[in-house]
């Protein structure tokens, strides 16, 4: 903080917030296809930030002392079933977003089971690591699939690792890394033939594919139309475009979800009584996401889709002109990963788009399938999408003029020998600080707090050569190396 001693004028604080962000990936424009959505709709942001800023203090931990709250989390709600075909039955909480949702739904899962002593959850390979968080919080062991060639969830094969511990399935409506659906009918059939319950994890797909199918595309059937779904998940703050904080778990009967619910009354304050794993909740999000889906609507939504799966569809067909990329998996809605010919590596691509103001996300190698690039499209990308596809070229014959990042071989065989239980503090400060992460100047790098001080942290611009190294270590060593340099960044600032 600036000024520990006095109150700081209002204009100088929020200047300094504007100063603060001046580094931050932009989160509207449709540049950024990643980690934000963005309607290209001002009004809608409008009506959010207002909402947001008028609720900000309400509080969610009582829905009798905020009524308001209750009545607005009850209408996204109906809304969300509405849209995905829930029966007169189903029920739902709005939850903070994905994660959450997953938490609850998984704990959900295991809480109805008491007499499991060591439960289980059956997941494909490309479910979202949100699961595997859930899994470790929850001490429910994740029996982990390998998805089919066309990196869907392999149907056969994830019901024979139902067993009687099982307490879940899972599977994705699209899948994040890839964007695919799995076979959610063959997959809850088996579960529903076992008695377990089945999650579909739509969080990044479950506000578009509706009205996709509704637009005349082909949809796979993922929704509570499909036997066996017992749960599903849709995030309001990435395709209802509202802002961060929103998501709606969906349950299909009340019975369902009642695990879900905590109370604790043996205490000798208020009988605490959530839904979700908070407990004071801010009322700002929840109105937000009530007010953009309020002012957006459905047909407005029918719209974004028609607008951002157009966009996707010329996206997918200007790729076509650049032999040295290749798409994946053909998209089930408007994620898009890609893959190069070797002739460069896609580190390198993103650091030239994101020279160029284009931010794609790099994926990592992972079993024996090779490093992508994902892409998340919005509708604000929609419209920017020719723009995009030039870059694109450019990085392309850029990175293929570099050459993909070569790793010193002495280097590679030292990254691969290392054991991550193993590592002291001083290694990982040592393994930080070659990589360029923390310590010194990496050349053009951004200091991760401006002004932060002498220690503060500079992260590299260029991520290529990290990048690449991190692609060669085991996914175990690469936890165990972002979570020390995570360590290292969050440090206070006095
Ligand atoms: C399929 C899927 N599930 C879960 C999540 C987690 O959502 P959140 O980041 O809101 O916690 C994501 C996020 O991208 C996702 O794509």
């Amino acid at each position: 903080m600036t000024d520990p001693d006095g109150p700081a004028h209002a204009a100088g604080v929020l200047a300094r917030l504007d100063a603060l962000r001046a580094h931050d990936l932009p989160t509207h424009g449709g540049r950024t296809l990643a980690y934000v959505y963005d309607s290209g709709l001002a009004d809608a942001d409008e009506v959010g930030r207002a909402a947001l800023a008028m609720f900000g203090s309400s509080n969610g931990l009582d829905p009798t002392a905020f009524p308001s709250l209750l009545r607005m989390e009850n209408e996204l709600v109906g809304f969300t079933c509405n849209l995905l075909d829930a029966p007169e039955t189903a029920v739902g909480t709005v939850t903070s977003g994905g994660t959450e949702s997953i938490l609850l739904a998984v704990q959900a899962a295991r809480d109805a089971r008491p007499e499991v002593a060591e439960p289980t959850m059956v997941l494909p390979s490309t479910a979202h690591a949100a699961f595997l968080k859930a899994a470790h919080y929850f001490r429910v062991q994740p029996v982990v699939v390998p998805v089919s060639d066309d990196f869907r969830a392999d149907a056969a094969a994830m019901a024979e690792a139902i067993d009687g511990r099982c307490v879940l399935v899972v599977v994705s409506a699209p899948s994040y890394a890839h964007g695919v659906v799995d076979p959610v009918t063959e997959v809850a059939a088996a579960a529903a033939a076992r008695g377990v319950r089945c999650h579909v994890d739509a969080c990044i797909g479950g506000w578009v594919l509706p009205y996709a199918a509704r637009l005349g595309r082909e949809v796979p059937p993922w929704t509570f139309d499909v036997d066996g779904v017992t749960s599903v998940s849709v995030d309001l703050h990435k395709y209802a475009y509202t802002p961060k904080g929103a998501s709606v778990l969906l349950h299909r009967t009340p019975e369902l979800r009642r695990p879900q619910f905590f109370a604790r009354a043996d205490w000798p304050g208020y009988t605490m009584l959530n839904s979700t794993t908070q407990s004071t909740r801010s009322g700002g999000p929840l109105a937000a996401a009530w007010a953009v889906v309020q002012h957006i609507g459905d047909r407005g939504y029918l719209r974004l889709t028609e607008q951002v799966l157009d966009g996707t569809d010329r996206l997918l067909a200007g790729l076509v002109e650049l032999p040295e990329l290749r798409v994946v998996a053909a998209p089930d809605s408007t994620l898009v990963a890609l893959a190069t010919d070797g002739s460069c590596d896609v580190f390198t691509i993103a650091d030239e788009m994101l020279e160029a103001g284009w931010y794609v996300q790099p994926q990592l190698t992972h079993a024996g399938r090779p490093p992508t690039l994902h892409l998340t499209l919005s509708a604000a990308t929609a419209v920017h999408v020719e723009e995009f596809l030039a870059a694109l070229r450019v990085a392309v014959t850029r990175a293929v003029a570099a050459g993909p990042v070569r790793v010193d071989p002495g280097v590679a065989d030292f990254v691969r020998s290392l054991d991550p239980d193993a590592l002291s503090d001083e290694d990982f400060d040592g393994l930080l600080a070659a990589a360029g992460l923390i310590g010194g100047n990496a050349g053009g790098g951004v200091a991760a707090e401006p002004g932060a001080g002498a220690a503060a942290l500079v992260l590299p611009r260029r991520m290529a050569e990290v990048n690449a190294l991190l692609d060669l270590a085991s996914p175990a060593l690469r936890e165990a190396l972002l979570v020390a340099f995570l360590d290292r960044l969050a440090r206070p600032v006095r």
